[in-house]
């Protein structure tokens, strides 16, 4: 891939700077949507095993493989072309086990962040995997993790869209050479969330309009755009076909400064965060390695 579509990590290996997302993409669509977004030029997918889609993920990069490899593209050139992302397993049987009275029982209070990057260190000298990081982690657990890492974290992952830019946590990555991913970065339009909760509402703003008129393109391309412009990976989550070419269609146009500058003064901050289910769940909130609560 162009290395102008990725960003260097601190192992040295390229990232692509726009993924797709496959957080609740049922199994029985994301394996056609993976292999519609390899069509349409991703070569990121990110995952997860909690995500319970995996096996169907491997397929769609499994199906894109055996058609496109011939005389001229060799399957192990194919297979160096992709970047999987996805997420260590918390528990091996139910995801969420609850006791006899609703409760998640299986809240481990005593969770130690260091052994378990001990462990991802290990899986990199292991050559199970290239590139290490994080997701949903705070300052303090990040600057944790730095003190003792002897393979860093190249990757943060955290919810990012225009209301809510983690300014903040954007400075720290920065000034610890961790690569921010932004999961949401649409507002996660069709996610099913409380009454009383954030819903952004950026696809019809009127400022992301005004800038998507302007470059001819839909709202969703401004809104991916603006992230790779800071040289933040974007993972817009879609199983639907368009969406996938149109959110990756990102490459033709570029935001200005004075645009970049307007889409910043979007920010809300905290207030906006909308990925909050986990910390309204029982027992989460006071959890002592709980980021949401932390920050
Ligand atoms: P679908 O999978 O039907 O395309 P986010 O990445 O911010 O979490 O947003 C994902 C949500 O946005 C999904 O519900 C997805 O639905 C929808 N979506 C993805 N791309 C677009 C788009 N270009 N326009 C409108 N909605 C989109």
């Amino acid at each position: 891939m162009e290395s102008q579509k990725c960003v260097k990590l601190s192992s040295g290996h390229m990232m692509p700077l726009l993924g797709l997302g496959c957080f609740q993409s049922p199994p029985a669509e994301v394996t056609a949507a993976v292999e519609a977004a390899l069509d349409a030029g991703y070569r990121h997918i990110d995952t997860a095993y909690n995500y319970l889609n995996e096996d169907a993920v491997g397929k769609g990069i499994h199906a894109w493989i055996n058609k496109s490899k011939g005389a001229s593209k060799k399957e192990a050139a194919l297979r160096k072309e992709v970047f999987i992302v996805t997420k260590g397993a918390a528990h091996d049987k139910d995801l969420f086990p609850k006791n006899k009275d609703g409760m998640p029982n299986n809240l481990d209070y005593g969770v130690d962040h260091i052994a378990l990057w001990k462990e991802m260190e290990k899986m990199v000298d292991l050559g199970l995997t290239k590139s290490i990081g994080v997701s949903n982690f705070n300052p303090q657990q990040l600057r944790r993790l730095l003190a003792i890492a002897r393979i860093p974290p190249a990757v943060q992952q955290v919810e990012m869209h225009l209301e809510f830019q983690q300014l903040e946590l954007q400075k720290f990555c920065q000034e610890n050479n961790i690569i921010m991913t932004a999961y949401g970065p649409l507002g996660s339009p069709g996610r099913q969330l409380p009454g009383d909760a954030y819903k952004p509402q950026l696809l019809n703003n009127a400022l992301v309009k005004m800038l998507a008129d302007h470059h001819k393109v839909t709202t969703a391309q401004v809104l991916i755009r603006y992230w790779i412009q800071r040289n933040v990976v974007a993972i817009p989550k879609s199983t639907n076909k368009g969406r996938i070419q149109v959110n990756g269609d990102v490459w033709g146009f570029k935001l200005t400064d004075q645009e970049m500058e307007a889409l910043l003064g979007m920010n809300k901050g905290p207030s906006c965060r909308s990925f909050r289910q986990m910390s309204s769940l029982p027992g989460v909130k006071e959890h002592p390695e709980n980021p949401v609560e932390l920050i």
